[in-house]
């Protein structure tokens, strides 16, 4: 059965290979000499934070790489726990390793019942999914008596329980949000499939289980993204892997970041059907908006997760004709975007593109994508901020003063 999700996989890599022979860039593939030389521009672009041996994402011939491998071949043949185990330990595990990371993380993924408690205390009906994974998080953290020791080895233990906790607040954030109970995770199934289970409360077929672990693969670390730098710079100060995570959480949230999935599904919604995507793209010229899930800081060229999620996108849309007019309208305007701006720009589909459909033919909610994609990013979070930690230096950037100096001070009773 999965067999033909692999193939799917392959195509895209060969699509992706002829289109671009994915030289490396030599700037950005060598070690670093400090101080170093690069153009800065707004947003930091172009900075260079250090060196790094996790990922690296070549984004003018759109190739993404963990540990030296490809997310292509990642997405074929490997599995979300494996790739996490890559991106902490930096090598493929052997299959006593393998094991013994598996029986880790299955011991950490039921939750606390004081986390349950206060998940059942709070407005997560009603508040922001993401906001509430960041509340379990950050009171996680006050839960573990070990959290704020920041050596090595106690922080790779957090990050290996957080890889497992986040999928279970996850399920059960779904969950209370649709007036049901969580349900207790089922370590007899992969983190991929139990993650669908507990958010819609149904066993995944193979194909869903397979595809929501490529999905994990291919978010799991994408380099010094918002997110990743935010949860690197608070563990820099010496914090503790919980902060340093809820930093990230707290980063991914915004539409510019993992919110857009979200943001997607929404514009998806709103144009309707195929006859309707020339005249909303039009109008979005005109009103000079962002067309959510395309254009990319690093890619200029196809982001090749966008490359992989769009057939998956495809197969699941024809089980259902409501998500199929929601495919065929994104493969709509993915034509009109990128007959307009492709070549003058270099704007493609992003990962965010085609992810929300994916999600829900699975019939999971569109608050609930940017907290799966959190699911995966705390791998790469957690292996970011451990490398970095092991040669820490506080990030201590500047910003240029441009307001007055020598402005006297004058008491409250005689300001104007
Ligand atoms: C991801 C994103 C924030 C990157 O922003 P950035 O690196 O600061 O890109 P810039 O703002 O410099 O954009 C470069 C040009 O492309 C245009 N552009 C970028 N993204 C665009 C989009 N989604 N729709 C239309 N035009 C876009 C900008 O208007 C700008 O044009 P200009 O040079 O004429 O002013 C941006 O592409 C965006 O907002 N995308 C939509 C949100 C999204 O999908 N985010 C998920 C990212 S994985």
């Amino acid at each position: 059965m999965k067999k033909y999700i692999e193939e799917i996989v392959r195509q895209a890599k060969v699509r992706a290979r002829q289109e671009s022979d994915a030289e490396p860039e030599p700037g950005l593939i060598s070690p670093v000499q400090w101080p170093v030389n690069c153009d800065v521009k707004q947003g930091l672009e172009g900075a260079i934070t250090g060196q790094t041996e996790i990922g690296y994402v070549n984004g003018p011939k759109g190739w993404l790489i963990y540990r030296g491998l490809d997310c292509f071949d990642l997405s074929e043949h490997s599995t979300f726990e494996e790739t996490s185990y890559l991106l902490l330990f930096g090598k493929l595990p052997s299959k006593t390793e393998m094991d013994e990371f598996m029986a880790k993380l299955n011991s950490y993924r039921t939750l606390p019942d004081e986390a349950l408690r206060l998940l059942d205390s709070l407005p997560v009906k009603s508040a922001h999914p993401m906001s509430t994974l960041r509340t379990i998080v950050s009171a996680l953290g006050m839960m573990d008596p070990n959290s704020d020791v920041t050596t090595v080895k106690a922080e790779t233990e957090v990050a290996i329980k957080l890889i497992a906790q986040i999928v279970t607040i996850t399920g059960a954030i779904a969950r209370i949000r649709k007036g049901e109970k969580p349900l207790a995770p089922d370590t007899s199934l992969s983190l991929a499939a139990d993650l669908v289970r507990m958010m819609t409360g149904k066993m995944p077929n193979e194909e869903d289980a397979r595809i929501m672990d490529i999905c994990l693969i291919l978010h799991a670390d994408h380099g010094m993204n918002a997110s990743t730098f935010s949860a690197m710079v608070v563990n820099s100060s010496l914090s503790d892997m919980y902060s340093s995570i809820v930093a990230g959480i707290a980063s991914l949230k915004g539409p510019l970041h993992g919110g857009a999935n979200e943001a997607v599904l929404a514009d998806l919604e709103e144009i309707g059907s195929v006859d309707n995507v020339q005249a909303w793209y039009s109008l979005s010229k005109v009103g000079k908006r962002r067309v959510m899930g395309f254009g990319h800081r690093v890619y200029k060229a196809y982001d090749p997760r966008a490359r992989i999620l769009h057939p998956l996108a495809e197969l699941l849309s024809r089980r259902d004709p409501n998500v199929r007019r929601l495919y065929d309208t994104a493969a709509e305007l993915e034509k009109w975007v990128v007959g307009d701006l492709g070549k003058e720009k270099g704007i493609f589909p992003n990962v965010d593109f085609y992810s929300g459909i994916v999600y829900t033919a699975m019939g999971i909610e569109k608050a609930m994508f940017t907290p799966i994609f959190a699911v995966s990013r705390m791998s790469g979070w957690g292996a970011r901020a451990l490398e970095y930690l092991k040669n820490n230096r506080i990030f201590r950037p500047r910003a240029v003063y441009v307001g007055p100096l020598h402005v006297e001070y004058v008491p409250i009773e005689e300001r104007s």
